[in-house]
């Protein structure tokens, strides 16, 4: 399974900040997706840049290239209702769970296999940038959980701190509680998020919650309390390996990954 995360796309031919071109960023980080022939390819929210709906064609148009079948998770940055239309004329695109309150779910796998369960929690909080878990949509997934089969949990907002203040801010509330929820239930492998735009590893009580570098710009490693700050470091996704209930991630930079033999090994 690969997990392409906040493409951050802007209408044809607009850069972000004038400096970051976002779509061939995502027109990249498909290519080496598709190369790498995944079961399902999770893009992890912050699909748009401003839930525009010019943003969302040029989206539609990027992910014309996927031949996977395709997971799509709103972030803060994307209108939700755009993402449902999105999925639903996407060929490719997982068919979201109807919800009373318009969240954009998904609750996918458990089939007679029992190989591997992915349920996709929204964290969106419409109109704000920080996320949020109520104790009632805790406690439904506190009932959703409980069944046999290895189980990934995927959102946009990571449930916990991570040192990085100015992304720290924007963090999700309700994100301790739920690490509370998901501590109760054995099958939960992991918890796979965007929204940091930097890949960190966060384990509390052995569940390891894992954040995905953005396929457009990455947040600067700052954990002394500095302004909000971007670096030049490439896109990259992650790629993720299932084997029973283990997991294994890797991280696959989006430029530089052509390839070299050292003499010894030839
Ligand atoms: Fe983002
Ligand atoms: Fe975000």
């Amino acid at each position: 399974m690969v997990q392409i995360s906040d493409p951050h796309i802007f209408a044809p031919g607009q850069l972000m900040e004038g400096r970051v071109d976002t779509a061939e960023g995502l027109r990249l980080a498909v290519q080496v997706a598709e190369s790498l022939e995944p079961d399902l390819i999770v893009m992890s929210g912050d699909l748009v840049n401003d839930g525009e709906a010019d943003q969302y064609a040029n989206l539609r148009d990027l992910l014309g290239a996927v031949t996977r079948p395709l997971l799509l998770v709103a972030g803060n940055h994307d209108d939700r209702d755009s993402v449902r239309a999105l999925a639903s004329s996407l060929e490719t695109a997982v068919e979201p769970l109807t919800s009373r309150h318009g969240e954009l779910e998904y609750d996918i796998g458990g089939g007679p296999e029992k190989n591997l369960r992915i349920i996709v929690v929204d964290t969106v909080r419409e109109g704000f940038h920080s996320g949020l878990l109520t104790d009632e949509r805790l406690r439904a997934l506190d009932a959703q959980l409980g069944s046999e089969e290895p189980t990934l949990i995927v959102q946009h907002h990571p449930p916990f701190t991570s040192g990085i203040d100015f992304m720290d801010h924007y963090g999700l509330e309700g994100g301790a509680s739920e690490l509370d929820v998901l501590a109760r239930h054995p099958e939960v492998v992991a918890v796979l998020t965007g929204h940091l735009h930097r890949h960190a590893v966060h384990i509390r009580s052995g569940l390891p919650v894992v954040t995905a570098p953005s396929s457009a710009a990455q947040v600067s490693l700052d954990l002394h309390g500095g302004p909000t700050a971007y670096t030049e470091e490439p896109g990259a996704i992650l790629v993720h390996r299932l084997d029973g209930s283990s997991l294994t991630t890797h991280v696959q930079p989006l430029r530089g990954a052509s390839t070299w033999r050292p003499a010894w090994a030839l």
